[in-house]
Parts: C-alpha cells; structure tokens; sequence
C-alpha cells in the first residue's frame, strides 16, 4: 500500500503554501510534481557531466551518453519494450505529430482514419492534417457514462482505415478505454493501432507486449519528471517504415551533396541535440515510480478516485462528467450555474489546485454540451484528506453562488 505522507516528503513543492493554506495539488492530468530525486539527478548533469552525446570522445560526453541511453533502457522496460522501439521527442503531441506527417507522406484519398470523440487535441487536430489529401478522419462516439462505443468504433473501422488512434485514457472523462480490443479490431481490418498513453502510462502498469498495438505515446511530465521529454514507442518494423520529420545532425549515416542515408532507429528520429539532462532526470523518475510499483500506483488512485466520486455524487447541483467502470483519476465535475474558471478561483482561495476550461477536448466539450468543466485529478502523494477539502471547498462554491439546495 502506498504511504503518501512518506511520498510526499521527496516533493519539496508540496511544503509550500498557497494564499495561506497548505497546498493541495489536484492538477496532476496537467502536470505532476517532481520529486526532489529526479531534480538532484539533472542537477548533478549539469554539475557534474555536462556535455553532449554521441559525439565525443571524452570522459564527459561519455558519462552522458550513458546516462541518456540508461534513461532509454529504463523506459523501454517500463512499457515492456526494445530500448530501439524507444524514440525521445519533446512531449506527446509531437510524438503523434511524428506519425501524422508521416501518414500525410503515405496516406491516399479515400483512406480513412478512426479516432474517438473523447480525444484530447493532440489526438485530434494532427489527424486533420490528412483531410487536405482526401483522407476521411471518422469519430468514434461515447456512451452516456463516458464509455467508448466500442460497436461504434467497430464500425467504422473498415479496409479503408488505416489507423485507428485512441486514447488509453481520457484526460477529461477518466474512462480507460479497452486497447488491446481496439488493437485487434484495428490489426483485422489491415490498420495501424496508435494508443495516447499521455494519461494511462504514468497511473497504471502498461505492457505493450500485452497489449500489441504499434505505436505509444506518452510524456514525462505527467510521470513525476521533467517537462520537454515526450516519448514514442513504436515496434520496431513499424518505426524502420516512418519517415522522420525532423531532419540534421545526429540522425544521419551518411550526408552527401544532394542526398543523405538515415541513421537506425530510434536515433533516426532524434535529429539535433537533444533535451539530455531532462531526458536524464527522466530516468530517475521512471526509477522512482518503479520503486513504488505501478500497480500499487493504480491501487492508490483507484481508491482516491472512487473515495472523491462516492463524496462529490450526493452533493446537489453538482454532476460529474465520466462515470465508466473501467476509469483513471481524473475526474471532471461542473456545478450547476457556475462557470468552471470560477469553481477554480474560489478553490484556489483555499489552496486547492484544479484545472478549469475545455481540458484540450473542445469536441469532447461540444459532446456533453458544457463550455468547459472543473477537473481534480490524483497522483501518488495525494491524500483522502485533500479530497475532504476540496468537499468543503465545493460547498463554499455553492454557498456563494447560492445553488443546489
Ligand atoms: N493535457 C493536459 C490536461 O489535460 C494539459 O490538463
């Protein structure tokens, strides 16, 4: 079982104070805190190793080089992977964005790609792209309590498509969605299965032997390390198929006049030098949720998210959007008559940090017919107690704008 209290002592900023009251971090589908692990470790980069990799023959570049390529070993066994199926990118987005530019090189008018309603932008506004070329983009709907229509999306796949691209998890609505079944629908009818592990990769364990879809993308950030570390995981057949976007040093065989060769994956896709110390302090952060266990990890928040939805349901005025069996910790909440950014100020007040808006899912927005929505979301040092006050913290919303009973 996970002792949070304990946790919480390697997170300097969760000391801190916030308009006076203890902060209360509820944000952590944005970004997550970093434990002071992961910032000694790119401190002592800096202080001690800095200088850059592949390149030199030196002692220095050495220890970074191993350093770096470490971080890309513990990744790849953190999703059960080939360090070469590993890719760094700068964060999810531009993970997706890889395989987007390289589906508007190799798509055709008349193919077709599946996505699902629940998605956030990033697994949307990249797909449109291929809309230029005649691609048709289909979107899968959602049941009423946030599920994926599974049978909707069933039908949509088709020979025509030629990826389907979900979300493991919705940022907005929890739901986890059943990837493995969309991998082989997608695999059956001849496509390529591309999953968002953006929200599942840092809450629960994930096995892409398992699960055998082609392609994962997910960032750092959201896993207790540094921003400007993305990843794509891709099987290494498929990955030797994708073209790089990003072309220059480092990521070449040969350059002539005119022409030049690629170098092997994953480094053919990491062109220039890279984020090194936060690809470095993304290590210690894989190394730190693996000493806690990522199944204990999901244990911790399905116990928070359940104990935050059995508190929020009775209150009147107050409707949680995403509210399927199989879910995540981020849960998204309106009150009747008050406009989200509104629940997040009065919460801010009392040293509470949520996110408010449209959560990057405006067609998701558009769905459920609400402007924006009010999200907590969990990570490994919150506590029972924080939901406590983010309770009171509702009843206070309610109290000043006078709704619900
Ligand atoms: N994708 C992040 C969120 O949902 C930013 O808040």
């Amino acid at each position: 079982m996970i002792n949070a209290m304990k946790i919480r002592e390697d997170f300097p900023i969760l000391r801190r104070k916030v308009n006076k009251r203890q902060l209360a971090y509820l944000d952590n589908a944005a970004t997550t805190q970093k434990p002071k692990q992961v910032i000694d470790k790119i401190t002592d980069y800096y202080m001690n190793y800095n200088a850059n990799i592949h390149r030199g023959i030196h002692k220095l570049s050495e220890e970074a080089t191993e350093a770096y390529e470490g971080s890309r070993g513990k990744t790849a066994k953190f999703v059960n992977a080939q360090s070469r199926e590993i890719v760094f990118t700068k964060n999810t987005t531009e993970s997706l964005n890889i395989l987007a530019y390289w589906a508007f090189r190799t798509l055709k008018k008349g193919d077709e790609v599946v996505v699902s309603i629940m998605e956030h932008h990033s697994n949307i506004v990249p797909w449109q792209m291929l809309i230029e070329k005649g691609v048709k983009l289909n979107i899968a709907g959602i049941r009423k309590d946030g599920s994926l229509d599974i049978k909707n999306l069933q039908s949509l796949v088709t020979k025509k498509t030629k990826i389907v691209s979900i979300a493991h998890s919705s940022n907005v609505l929890g739901t986890i969605n059943p990837v493995k079944e969309i991998g082989r629908i997608a695999h059956d009818a001849g496509a390529i299965c591309v999953i968002d592990g953006a929200q599942s990769v840092p809450h629960m364990p994930v096995d892409m032997k398992t699960l055998d879809c082609d392609f994962l993308a997910f960032s750092s950030h959201k896993m207790l390390g540094p921003t400007g570390i993305g990843v794509l995981y891709g099987k290494e057949d498929m990955l030797k198929s994708v073209t790089p976007f990003l072309r220059g040093g480092d990521m070449i065989k040969e350059v002539f006049q005119q022409t030049a060769s690629w170098n092997d994956i994953p480094w053919k896709f990491e062109a220039g030098t890279p984020n090194i110390a936060d690809v470095i302090g993304f290590g210690a952060a894989v190394d730190y949720l693996n000493k806690i266990g990522m199944k204990e990890v999901r244990k911790h928040e399905e116990e928070l998210t359940k104990y935050a939805i059995k508190k929020m349901s009775p209150i009147s005025g107050v409707t949680i959007h995403g509210l399927a069996a199989e879910r995540g910790g981020a849960v998204s909440f309106s009150i009747d008559g008050v406009h989200p950014h509104d629940i997040a100020t009065i919460l801010d007040g009392e040293g509470i940090a949520i996110r408010s808006g449209h959560m990057c899912a405006q067609p998701l927005m558009a769905h459920l017919n609400v402007p924006a929505l009010a999200r907590a979301s969990f990570y490994v040092y919150n506590m029972k107690e924080e939901i406590d006050r983010l309770i009171v913290g509702i009843e206070k919303v309610k109290k000043i704008f006078k709704t619900g009973r």
